[in-house]
């Protein structure tokens, strides 16, 4: 069987992650990993609508540009604009990476959820091709097709950040549970190579078949 659960539309793919979340925040103090990019964009609307209790609720980002955190761009201006302004969890609780990667590292506690996209060159977060599998927070060089991608987001190519911090793949790992989501056709190529080849630091989130829980969601 496959281990990549296709849905029917984008639709579906954020409700489906949505009942995982909305599970996942009846524990007492639920612990989260929040990934960026267009993907995750319909499963924030999906729990702002639900109108869940954030209030216990910890927050960890898988990374972040090397930027200013009030530029329009940042990672923090994509979390506050998509979810965290329109939920009432306590912006205390709600953590990103910064250039003291070891801090970071250091204060990330044991995760229910971990909620990931996947890039084109099969990354995850900013673990790019040749990442170490036992890599943990720090800074690194975006790859080309990276700079590339992510430009759409930005007023041209050169405009975009090259650097960024990121969580590693050892610390993505410890996630108790992992849920990837991938949308469009684009991705599919990548997805499958990842979850159904070998696994190797060419293609970082082959490490996810390495986990006993993890679930892979895609739509074309
Ligand atoms: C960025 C983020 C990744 C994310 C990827 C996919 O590179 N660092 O965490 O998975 O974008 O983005 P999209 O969902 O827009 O394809």
């Amino acid at each position: 069987m496959s281990k990549i659960k296709k849905v029917n539309s984008y639709w579906e793919l954020g409700c489906h992650v949505a009942d995982i979340v909305e599970h996942t925040l009846t524990l007492p103090e639920p612990k989260l990993i929040l990934p960026t990019g267009s993907t995750p964009i319909g499963l924030y609307n999906e729990l702002v609508n639900r109108q869940l209790d954030w209030s216990n609720v910890t927050t960890f980002n898988l990374d972040e540009y090397i930027i200013n955190p009030n530029h329009p761009q940042s990672y923090h201006s994509f979390m506050k604009k998509h979810l965290f302004d329109r939920i009432d969890i306590y912006p205390n609780n709600c953590n990103f990476p910064d250039r003291n990667t070891q801090a970071y590292e250091d204060i990330i506690p044991e995760i229910d959820l971990c909620i990931l996209g996947i890039g084109s060159n099969g990354h995850i977060a900013f673990n790019e091709p040749g990442s170490s599998f036992d890599s943990v927070t720090r800074v690194v060089d975006l790859d080309k097709q990276t700079i590339e991608d992510n430009s759409r987001f930005f007023d041209s190519i050169d405009d975009v950040h090259k650097q960024a911090i990121t969580m590693g793949l050892k610390t993505i790992m410890k996630s108790k549970k992992i849920v990837l989501i991938a949308n469009g056709v684009h991705k599919y190529k990548i997805l499958n190579v990842a979850m159904n080849g070998g696994v190797t630091e060419k293609v970082p989130a082959s490490i996810l078949q390495e986990h006993n829980n993890v679930e892979v969601y895609y739509c074309d």
